[in-house]
């Protein structure tokens, strides 16, 4: 993240103020030597006053501790069965994390809390097997965790529940994060793994509705690359039924991924994000640099035609504006001819972390309702690199220079650019 974006995430502080975010951080993150930079971006949420609280995995340690004293561990991620010395392995392994995480978090000069509130039963005789010390999250300690954050203290939660009679259970720490969001009614949950983002065969997945994850978790299809990242997405539909409102899966180790993932348009690993957070919109004052920084590389490329500030600002009524999560992701234009039933579909452009999820049809779309509402015959768009996409995908059709009216015709010849001209006609 670069300084001049400390502008960009200046709209997010009112929208994150005294709000809740879980970190899950996967325990190979732990004590991995990147988890100090994970650190030190809690302390930035914690300085904007985000409340934050940590709850770790311990799969990885368990199994290295395994290693080293020989015992065949009887599972590893708190979902089999757990026998009395795995039992004992994840006590230790949970405990040195915990230690280790409170450490860094003193470094860094916050305030932090290990705690007993997740709540455990046995998970019980699961067909005909014994789960022994594998525990069910009965329910969190809303309370004392609420008493922390309201201190300023960062809750430090481990994959360990504790019942009345004073047992220790190993839980799931994707089940221990996804109750302590719901419990604490959280608008964040961050997955902090060792891959870069949600992976569905072969490709990371960027931005993707909850409807349609829990499509893919659904299908049961082996499509995620591992049962860990199939653990992350049926939580994360999970969350969202719970109340949460965003989740993220990023990469532990990549350099600020934390805040670049909650602060920026890009982030870099995968949001899952509700439907109702994605629109389009007329495009107001502050979105002249969003529109500006979003067709730059297009501008390079001679893809689209350079636009100043002032020109920008001066038809600034023709622009819209494609959000998710109150980031514009992409941008159009619709210029209508003076005079004229035309109008020209200008300034398409999705941001790269977009493309290929129908928003550039999508804004076609809209710009043809905008142009029929406004009683034009025809829409023009004129595409040097894209006019294949406008054809195939927009039902636009090749036109010549001859289509537009002599104002632009003019303008075009000047140009030099030599685009082509294409026609869409708008029945009604
Ligand atoms: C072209 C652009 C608007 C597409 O946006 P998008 O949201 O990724 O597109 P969609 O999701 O609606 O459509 C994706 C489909 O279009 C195809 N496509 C993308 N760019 C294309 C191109 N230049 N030529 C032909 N097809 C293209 C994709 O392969 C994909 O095909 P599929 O659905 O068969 O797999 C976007 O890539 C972009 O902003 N490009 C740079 C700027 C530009 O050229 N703007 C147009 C000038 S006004």
């Amino acid at each position: 993240m670069k300084l001049t974006d400390l502008r960009g995430i200046l709209h997010y502080i009112p929208q994150f103020r005294e709000k809740t975010f879980i970190l899950a951080v996967d325990g190979v993150i732990v004590t991995d030597e990147s988890f100090a930079n994970i650190l030190l971006d809690v302390a930035v949420l914690r300085s904007l006053n985000i409340r934050v609280v940590l709850v770790h995995g311990a799969a990885e340690q368990i199994r290295q501790l395994a290693e080293k004293e020989s015992i065949q561990a009887s599972n590893l991620d708190g979902t089999g069965v757990t026998d009395a010395p795995t039992l004992q392995l994840a006590i230790n392994a949970a405990n040195r994390l915990t230690h280790e995480i409170l450490q860094g978090l003193s470094a860094n000069d916050l305030r932090a809390a290990s705690t007993n509130a997740i709540v455990a039963h046995p998970l019980g005789i699961i067909h005909g097997v014994d789960r022994l010390f594998t525990g069910k999250v009965e329910r969190v300690d809303t309370e004392l965790l609420q008493t922390l954050l309201n201190l300023g203290v960062v809750p430090v939660v481990s994959p360990l529940g504790f019942d009345g009679e004073g047992k220790t259970y190993r839980a799931n720490s994707d089940d221990v994060a996804l109750a302590v969001a719901e419990a604490l009614k959280a608008t964040k949950l961050i997955f902090i793994t060792d891959q870069e983002g949600l992976r569905y065969k072969d490709d990371v997945i960027r931005h993707m509705l909850v409807d349609d994850l829990r499509k893919l978790v659904q299908s049961a299809d082996g499509g995620f690359s591992t049962t860990e990242m199939f653990s992350k997405a049926s939580h994360a539909v999970a969350a969202f039924a719970a109340g949460v409102q965003r989740v993220h899966i990023i990469h532990g180790r990549d350099d600020e991924g934390l805040l670049a993932e909650v602060f920026s348009n890009e982030g870099i690993g995968t949001l899952i994000y509700a439907n109702e957070y994605e629109q389009i919109r007329p495009a107001r004052k502050k979105d002249i640099r969003a529109i500006k920084r979003l067709t730059k590389k297009a501008v390079e490329a001679d893809e689209l035609v350079r636009r100043t500030r002032a020109e920008i600002e001066k038809n600034l009524a023709d622009y819209y504006i494609f959000e998710i999560d109150r980031n514009p992701v992409a941008c159009v234009a619709l210029q209508v001819y003076a005079g004229e039933q035309k109008g020209e579909l200008a300034s398409l452009y999705v941001d790269t972390s977009h493309e290929n999820q129908g928003i550039g049809r999508k804004l076609i779309q809209f710009v043809e309702n905008k142009a029929r509402e406004t009683g034009l015959a025809e829409l023009i768009a004129l595409s040097t690199q894209t006019f294949s996409y406008f054809q195939t995908k927009g039902g636009f059709e090749e036109g010549t220079p001859d289509d537009l009216p002599p104002e632009r015709r003019e303008k075009y010849d000047q140009s030099g650019r030599n685009s082509k001209v294409l026609v869409k006609r708008l029945k009604r």
